[in-house]
């Protein structure tokens, strides 16, 4: 069990993480591009190297410099038949987009991962894949991993989402851009539009009315240079950090501030908590600063189409439920369930080991606050990394009175998270 020293409050500044949903599609979208293609500042995590690993098998070449990646590929059209089972690991992005990327094609190819991930649901992808032509297998009935794909005969079409998933509108809109035509995805509500971005970044034509998105495929794509932003969904777990240590003040420097990843500052606001930012670059992807300090949310309810754009910060603004004035219902989540882990369930079991009043339901949970200091508190990290985040916040905030199972899984995500965290210690 690893306990840690408890810490009075948090104060400096940081720069965010590399963004992780970003640099996976740089890299995709790198890989279908002809010629030398450069991403300045990738996150370079277990989930990316999944990523660069299995486009490697494709025959694209990556020079890894560290602070960026030179891609090296023919294009799309001259991908090569892998050798081996593509390795997805721990990533489910990593495994849901290369399906989009590979769908197009006629040669044979398994995709396979973790234990994690081969309990994750697949036919969000494959079953509109297959829609549009492709032949994919996958494991019980078509819905998980292990998937093999062959024989393709993709058409371009209009796809109706039935999840909200950006990753499985990021793997229509992929294999879009490798087919003729016009194809299209409709979400059932707002998702983070990275994919969008960064194929039009590319020179790839996007046309969006409403919750429609379409793609104009089958031309070739070409070499881009793209820098990619500080990770918003890392950076939580600073304002979480903050918000719930007194006398706080926390400055986070170059993080991604797309509107469809912020909505956590949102839910913030309407809870009584003003976190301020300001954007300083408005590219691509819109970067900038966020200033933190420290507060008290009021109670309330989050529910709606809000969730789909705060799904990874719902493990941490829960944990600052813990810290609120009243309890802090999160509905409409049951997508949490089929995360990493089921984040409900681990929120749930953890918080009650800490003596909070909780009520599980099956799309969420509701936190009532903490009444008082938890006594020899286990928590457990299910393998999961925003889990483990959230746990070594609050092991800082409670001390040798919270003990933790493992820290490792958060090289997921944020390698340099405990030191980034230590850094800003002020004891
Ligand atoms: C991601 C989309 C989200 C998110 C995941 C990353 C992406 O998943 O939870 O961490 O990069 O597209 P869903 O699309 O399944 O909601």
């Amino acid at each position: 069990m690893i306990t840690f020293d408890k810490c009075s409050t948090f104060r400096g500044s940081i720069t965010a993480p590399a963004d992780k949903s970003i640099t996976h599609r740089a890299i995709f979208v790198a890989s279908l591009a002809d010629g030398v293609s450069v991403i300045n500042n990738p996150l370079l995590s277990r989930d990316t190297k999944a990523t660069m690993e299995v486009v490697q098998q494709l025959g694209v070449n990556i020079v890894n410099e560290r602070s960026r990646l030179l891609v090296h590929s023919d294009g799309y059209k001259n991908f090569k038949e892998p050798f081996g089972i593509l390795d997805c690991d721990n990533s489910g992005t990593t495994a849901r987009l290369l399906m989009g990327v590979l769908a197009p094609h006629s040669f044979h190819t398994c995709i396979t991962g973790d234990g994690s991930l081969l309990r994750r649901p697949m036919d969000r992808v494959i079953n509109p894949l297959n829609e549009l032509g492709a032949s994919i297998r996958g494991k019980k009935n078509n819905t998980m991993l292990p998937a093999s794909i062959m024989d393709s005969h993709l058409k371009h079409g209009d796809i109706i989402g039935k999840v909200a998933s950006a990753q499985v509108k990021s793997a229509i809109l992929l294999a879009g851009a490798q087919i003729e035509g016009e194809t299209s995805f409709t979400e059932v509500a707002p998702t983070r539009d990275h994919t969008e971005r960064m194929l039009e970044a590319f020179g790839v034509k996007i046309k969006r009315e409403g919750n429609k998105v379409t793609v104009i495929g089958g031309k070739e794509i070409t070499q881009a240079k793209i820098t990619v932003p500080g990770d918003f969904s890392s950076a939580a777990f600073f304002i979480g950090a903050g918000i719930i240590f007194e006398g706080s003040d926390i400055t986070i420097e170059e993080c991604g501030l797309n509107p469809s990843r912020i909505g956590l500052l949102k839910v913030l606001k309407d809870l009584g908590i003003n976190v301020e930012y300001k954007i300083t670059d408005a590219s691509i992807e819109p970067k900038g600063s966020i200033y933190i300090k420290h507060g008290i949310i009021n109670g309330g309810k989050v529910s709606g189409d809000i969730i789909s754009s705060i799904i990874d910060e719902l493990p941490i603004l829960a944990m600052i439920g813990l810290f609120g004035k009243a309890p802090l219902e999160i509905r409409d989540a049951k997508e949490l369930r089929v995360k990493e882990c089921d984040r409900i369930e681990a929120l749930v079991k953890n918080f009650r080991a800490l003596g909070a009043e909780i009520e599980e339901f099956e799309d969420g949970l509701t936190i009532h606050p903490l009444r008082q200091e938890p006594v020899k508190a286990r928590l457990l990290a299910f393998d999961d990394h925003r889990i483990s985040m959230v746990n070594i916040i609050l092991a800082k905030k409670f001390g040798i009175n919270v003990m933790l199972d493992n820290i490792m899984s958060t090289d997921v995500s944020y390698p340099d998270f405990l030191s980034d965290l230590l850094s800003l210690e002020v004891k």
